[in-house]
């Protein structure tokens, strides 16, 4: 157990041997899951639980820390963190699940929960524990509609569930190093908060009108200099996107790994920044890390039985689904006979408030005229990101 501030503890679970989560995101550092303990002169809350695959010596060392327990705040319905709440119940049934109307019934369907053991609280309603207070502020969508924050009013210690997070392990549970904490905390950002961007900025405004000390999230590092993650968060999810574009390609024959490098290094004579990404062998969150700031993104695709190569089909959907703040989007590629890369690439793309800049397709290997076209589109993109 971990003293955050005065009798605030930590409670979670260490999990560096996960390598995925949903099935999608890689994990190179594997994850937390942050559950916290606040002990009130008169009442004690446990906030959120543990992924339930973790909760055996969980739970051991929960009953070894405390014999009673008021209140299981749940912040957010996602298993990671409420999915050991039936388990916790079977062994303090004296508490009660304190959450949100939308979030008592979503945990009701995932965990088969009863009406009874739940205390339903709204936005800014408050929880006395004698001498802390928790203060609720619904926070929907970063990233499901019933997330919520907890605030200990006393202590200024702001629990945030996934908002702010990392899928990260920690030696040490406080952010040491801004930027060691950085990069696990933008991989979070691009696969999960990055589709929300309206909110995340919303929140981030919220949080800074509260007298904050510390923030609490539901993995990762916790931060007691709030500003180490405030600040990167105000950026990522800032409007405008910098001089930067990302080129994501697979090659079977080589082509449009000789176009994505040309393009790259014309690119790159410009003064653009260039990421190209090969997304055969590079996790997908190296492309949705990315696509937090970069202004224009470059699809590099081979003809694979006529359509575009499921890899980058499938690159094409995650990024579809990340809705990022990318101004313009490109296609470049190969093919043998006859393709119709183009059309299906747009169509799985339909959802980005993007321009479509022209596509430019090598027969077999580029030749001149397919080099040329390169550097017209890289000029192309050189004039747009003059512009941003
Ligand atoms: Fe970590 Fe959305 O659960």
């Amino acid at each position: 157990m971990t003293i955050i501030t005065k009798n605030i503890h930590y409670l979670g679970v260490q999990d560096p041997s996960r390598r995925t989560f949903d099935a999608l995101m890689h994990l190179p550092e594997g994850t937390s899951y942050n559950a916290y303990y606040v002990q009130g002169s008169t009442k004690t809350a446990l906030i959120d639980t543990v992924e339930p695959k973790q909760s055996a010596a969980w739970l051991k060392e929960l009953q070894q820390f405390t014999k009673h327990i008021d209140y299981i705040v749940s912040l957010h319905a996602e298993q990671d963190h409420s999915g050991s709440i039936p388990e916790v119940l079977k062994l303090f049934p004296q508490a009660k699940v304190v959450t949100n109307q939308k979030c008592k019934d979503m945990l009701k369907e995932h965990l088969t929960l009863t009406d009874d053991v739940f205390m339903v609280i709204k936005d800014r309603e408050t929880l006395s524990l004698g001498d802390k207070t928790l203060e609720f502020f619904l926070a929907p969508w970063v990233h499901w509609p019933e997330s919520m924050f907890a605030l200990v009013q006393e202590d200024g210690v702001l629990f945030t569930t996934d908002f702010l997070g990392a899928h990260e392990t920690a030696d040490k549970l406080f952010c040491q190093d801004r930027l060691a904490c950085l990069s696990g905390a933008q991989r979070y950002y691009a696969e999960i908060m990055m589709p929300f961007r309206t909110q995340v900025k919303k929140y981030l405004e919220l949080i800074a009108t509260l007298p904050i000390k510390f923030i609490c999230p539901c993995h990762g590092p916790i931060y007691d200099n709030p500003e180490q993650i405030l600040a990167p968060y105000r950026e990522w999810s800032a409007d405008t996107p910098k001089n930067k574009v990302v080129i994501a390609y697979v090659t079977m024959h080589e082509s449009t790994r000789i176009m994505s490098k040309y393009l790259a290094a014309q690119l790159s004579k410009q003064g653009i920044d260039v990421d190209v990404v090969d997304l055969e062998i590079e996790p997908s969150g190296q492309l949705s890390m990315h696509l937090v700031d970069a202004a224009t993104l470059i699809f590099a695709c081979p003809a694979v039985l006529v359509g575009p190569h499921p890899v980058v089909a499938s690159a094409a959907i995650l990024a579809n689904a990340l809705r990022p703040k990318t101004k313009y989007f490109g296609i470049i590629g190969s093919y043998g006979w006859g393709h119709k890369i183009a059309e299906q690439l747009t169509a799985l793309t339909s959802l980005l408030t993007v321009e479509r800049l022209t596509p430019v397709f090598a027969k077999g290997l580029p030749k001149p005229a397919d080099f040329a076209a390169l550097d017209t589109l890289a000029q192309t993109i050189s004039e747009k990101h003059s512009t941003l």
